[in-house]
This record gives C-alpha cells, sequence and structure tokens, in this order.
C-alpha cells in the first residue's frame, strides 16, 4: 500500500496520531514507521476497542460450566490398558516421524528481569545448562531412541529473533541438525492508550509488542511452517513454553492419546494443589472443552468440592499441548469470529510518548496490550483429550526472579527428580522430606530423559558411580 493511502487509513481511523511527527523524520525514520504501520490493521483495533475497552474488558461467559472430563493416570485409577495402549501407538507415530516438538519463546520475560531470549537463561543445577539447550539434548535422545531425528519448530518475536538465531548457531544446534531447527517470528500488535489511541514507542516507531502465545498458529501458517511439516509428513505439534525444563518434549503416552482418539488439540493437566492455586481450568461448557483463567473463576466456585471432598473444579492447565497440523491451518486461516482466537485485554506500562511527543516510562499502567492465548483454541478442536500428568515430571516453570516459579525452584524440583530415578534405579538417596537431596547431582538428558531411560543407561554402569556432591551424568 502506497505511503499516502496507509497514512489515509489511519486518519480514517481515528488514529492519525501515529503519523503525527511523519514530515519531521528522516527517511529511513519514515521508512521504519510505515513498516510499523504496515502489521497494523486499524479497522481491527477500532473493533477491539470497542470489544475490550469500552466494556472494560470483554466479560467471560461462565454459564453452564462444567470440570472437564480427563483421563486420569493408572496410579490414580485410569485405565491401564488403555494407557499402554496409548503409548504403543505414541512409540509407533515416533518412529514414522509424524510429530514435531514446537516451542513458544517469543515472550517478553518481564516478571524475570533477563537480558536476553529467556531460553538463553541457565537452569541446570551443576552444568548451568540453557534452557534451550535442555531441551535440545532432550529432542536429540527421544530422536536417537525412535530411530528418527525430530524436527523442532521455535516460535520467537522481534526482539529476540536474531538473538536466538546467533545463539543456536553458536552453539552448533546442541548437536541437532540445524536443518531439523526452525526459527520463525511471531506477530505483533500495537498498544493502545485506555481510550485506544495507539501509543508510540518513539517519534517514528509504534508502541508494538508481540501478540501472544495464541498468535503462534497465525504465525506457523505464515511462516511456512505448515506447509514444511506437510512435505516432511509431520501431522501433530508437541507444544510447551520456553520456561519449563521439567516439560516431557517428546511423551508417547501423550502422543498416542491424541492420535488414537483423533484429537485435534489434547492437553495435560495436574490436579491444582490447592484451591486458589493460579492456573487456567479446564471445564467443559456445552460441547466444547475450555480453559478458564484463575481470574475469571469466582473464589466460590474454585473453592466447591466434589463427594469425594476433593476440589470439584480441580484439573489444571499446565500450558502443555498436541495440536493437528492441519486443526492450526484452519484456526489461522479462520476469519469468523466464531471460530477463531479472540484477543485478550492486559493492562501494561507501556514506555511511549506523551502529548509533546517526549519518551516517558510510565510508574503505572498507561496502556493495553492485546494479546491471544493458545488454550483459546480448545473450544473449536474436535474429540479433545485431556490427560493427567505428574506434575514432579512435567512442570516447574521458570518465571519470577525470585520465590515460587523461580530459577532456584526450578533447581530444586531438577534435583528431587534426578534424586527420584536414582532411587527408582535402587540407589540410596539422602533426601529432605521434600525429596530434595543433600548433594548437587545433575543428569544429562541424553543420559535419561524420564525414568525409564534413565535406568536403562544406569543399568550399562559398571561399576555405578558413587554418589556425591558435583556427580554429573552423561552419555
Ligand atoms: P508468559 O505468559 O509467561 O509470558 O509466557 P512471558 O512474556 O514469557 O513472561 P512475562 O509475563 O513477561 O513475565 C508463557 C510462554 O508463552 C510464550 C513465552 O515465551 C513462554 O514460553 N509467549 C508468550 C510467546 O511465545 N509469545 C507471546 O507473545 C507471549
Amino acid at each position: 500500500m502506497a505511503a499516502h493511502d496507509l497514512i489515509e487509513k489511519f486518519q480514517e481511523a481515528g488514529q492519525g496520531q501515529v503519523f503525527a511527527y511523519f514530515d519531521q523524520l528522516d527517511s529511513a525514520g519514515q521508512k521504519r514507521l510505515l513498516a510499523d504501520a504496515a502489521e497494523v490493521d486499524p479497522v481491527e483495533i477500532a473493533a477491539l476497542n470497542e470489544s475490550l475497552l469500552q466494556s472494560k474488558g470483554a466479560v467471560v461467559d461462565l454459564s453452564g460450566l462444567e470440570p472437564a472430563p480427563y483421563e486420569p493416570l493408572p496410579e490414580n485409577g485410569g485405565n491401564v490398558a488403555s494407557w499402554q495402549a496409548a503409548r504403543a501407538a505414541g512409540e509407533l507415530a515416533l518412529r514414522a516421524g509424524r510429530v514435531a516438538a514446537f516451542t513458544v519463546a517469543g515472550g517478553q520475560g518481564t516478571r524475570l528481569g533477563y537480558d536476553g531470549p529467556k531460553g538463553t537463561f541457565a537452569v541446570t543445577p551443576l552444568k548451568q545448562k540453557t534452557l534451550f539447550q535442555v531441551f535440545a539434548e532432550k529432542l536429540l535422545a527421544a530422536g536417537q531412541r525412535y530411530g528418527k531425528p525430530l524436527h523442532w519448530f521455535i516460535m520467537t518475536s522481534l526482539q529476540n529473533h536474531e538473538a536466538t538465531e546467533s545463539f543456536f548457531a553458536e552453539h552448533v544446534y546442541f548437536g541437532l541438525d540445524a536443518d531439523h531447527v526452525h526459527l520463525f517470528k511471531q506477530g505483533r500488535m500495537p498498544a493502545v492508550d485506555f481510550d485506544g489511541k495507539i501509543l508510540m514507542e518513539s517519534r517514528d516507531a509504534i508502541a508494538m509488542s508481540p501478540d501472544g502465545h495464541g498468535g503462534s498458529l497465525r504465525a506457523l501458517d505464515r511462516s511456512g511452517a505448515l506447509d514444511l511439516m506437510e512435505r516432511e509428513r509431520i501431522d501433530a505439534l508437541s507444544y510447551f513454553q520456553v520456561d519449563n525444563p521439567l516439560v516431557r518434549c517428546i511423551d508417547a503416552e501423550f502422543i498416542g492419546w491424541h492420535f488414537l482418539r483423533e484429537s485435534e488439540m489434547s492437553s495435560k493437566m495436574v490436579p491444582k494443589a490447592y484451591s486458589g492455586e493460579k492456573v487456567g481450568h479446564f471445564c467443559r461448557q456445552g460441547e466444547g472443552l475450555v480453559v478458564v483463567e484463575y481470574s475469571d473463576l469466582p473464589a466460590a466456585v474454585q473453592e466447591e468440592t466434589d463427594a469425594a471432598g476433593g476440589l470439584r473444579f480441580k484439573a489444571g492447565s499446565i500450558a502443555i499441548h498436541i495440536l493437528d497440523r492441519e486443526f492450526i491451518r484452519r484456526m489461522a486461516r479462520s476469519r469468523s469470529t466464531d471460530e477463531s482466537l479472540s484477543f485478550h485485554r492486559a493492562d501494561k506500562k507501556v514506555p511511549s510518548l506523551d502529548v509533546n511527543g517526549q519518551s516517558v516510562k510510565s510508574t503505572e499502567a498507561n496502556g493495553v496490550k492485546f494479546e491471544l492465548f493458545v488454550f483459546d483454541a480448545l473450544p473449536f478442536a474436535r474429540n479433545p483429550v485431556v490427560i493427567e500428568t505428574n506434575r514432579a515430571d512435567d512442570f516447574s516453570p521458570v518465571k519470577n526472579a525470585k520465590g515460587v516459579d523461580s530459577a532456584q525452584t526450578c533447581r530444586d524440583d531438577q534435583l528431587r527428580q534426578f534424586a527420584r530415578w536414582l532411587r527408582a534405579a535402587g540407589k540410596d538417596v539422602t533426601t529432605d522430606e521434600s525429596g530434595l537431596p543433600s548433594i548437587a547431582i545433575e543428569v544429562a538428558p541424553t543420559f535419561g530423559y524420564d525414568e525409564e531411560t534413565f535406568i536403562e543407561s544406569w543399568k550399562k554402569l559398571s561399576p555405578t558411580p558413587t554418589l556425591a556432591d558435583g556427580l554429573y551424568l552423561s552419555t
């Protein structure tokens, strides 16, 4: 679109302030601003202003909510034969190369306050491996196990794409085939003030931010990742977040449930630890499956108990899914409001220009960001499956610099896991009541990425090593 037409489009939508300083910019600045503006659809922003700003946020429909059904683990009453069948089906799919890994790594990680792509943050107890290295080694090991190297898709953001790319190149893709690691950028959305006016980061740049993890569906399509998957005969993506090194990136049982049930989007749940735990809730609403955020579900409902005295809405979401390729394509391309993701509103501090054109950093939320959430795709998925998983073996995210879900809690959870594996292999490990060992140890994912693979490798050691502080088990 010609510059003139683009500017007019913004003016017509009441967003002329975006170009307030256009005539004073040099040609590079004008080019930059026009490129930003080309990413923005002022008509879409007007619609969002109406639905999310004027009504003070969309009202979440809580009518007819029921707890979602899920497949309990065998140790919690699940059907052993069904889990075995799932595992066999998952292994078959992996040997056939039908599944790839997918990490969403485009977030800003503001809570952690780390300068750099979050995937480059060091997390392991001894070797200080980064999140990306942990995932890479898990994928390397799983690819070897099933005789089929895995493809890995990673969604970055405009801000962290180049740094992520260089990081992988610098570390020679941690042993993975570079042709199997596919980085692509997610989309961006402009921030607006509370009157719906698009905010400017500087005179030649719109205040833009990543469009949320739900933007991954569009980005997978736009980047050509779905076409690549089709060419490679990859039918599904194993989706996980960049901040959770415990995740079983490739879990044969989960994959098997997904394929056997012909599910378009599958999810893992953990029973909520306590009623007020800040996780989304898997619920049934009519025929569909939905995730209702903790902030949207009234405390009284979260506290409801069932006949056995447990929490009624106990299925907590930990952002681990499997997504069918053609489902992603359908969602990415749907323009009907009935079958596409809706934006959420998040009030944030947005560095921006004031009325005099000066940069200001607000101390309070001064703007609204628009984000898509991937779990909003669930109601549109056919045959969605939810399975139970053990929190200790799948979930310990690094979100905050300190306190809950921090590097420290994640390190301790890794140590507890290594200690459990050693115990399962018959080694006596001294731990405290929480299962935390008294010594620092580490297991390379290529040695063992779950209990079973760990025990297999452990049995091959002769003699087995002495347990001591600093023990690192690797192949
Ligand atoms: P979070 O909700 O934890 O957000 O993202 P964040 O941006 O990483 O961190 P804060 O809230 O600023 O502290 C959960 C996962 O979704 C990804 C993140 O990279 C993380 O893996 N994500 C989030 C994206 O890929 N894109 C986004 O726009 C938002």
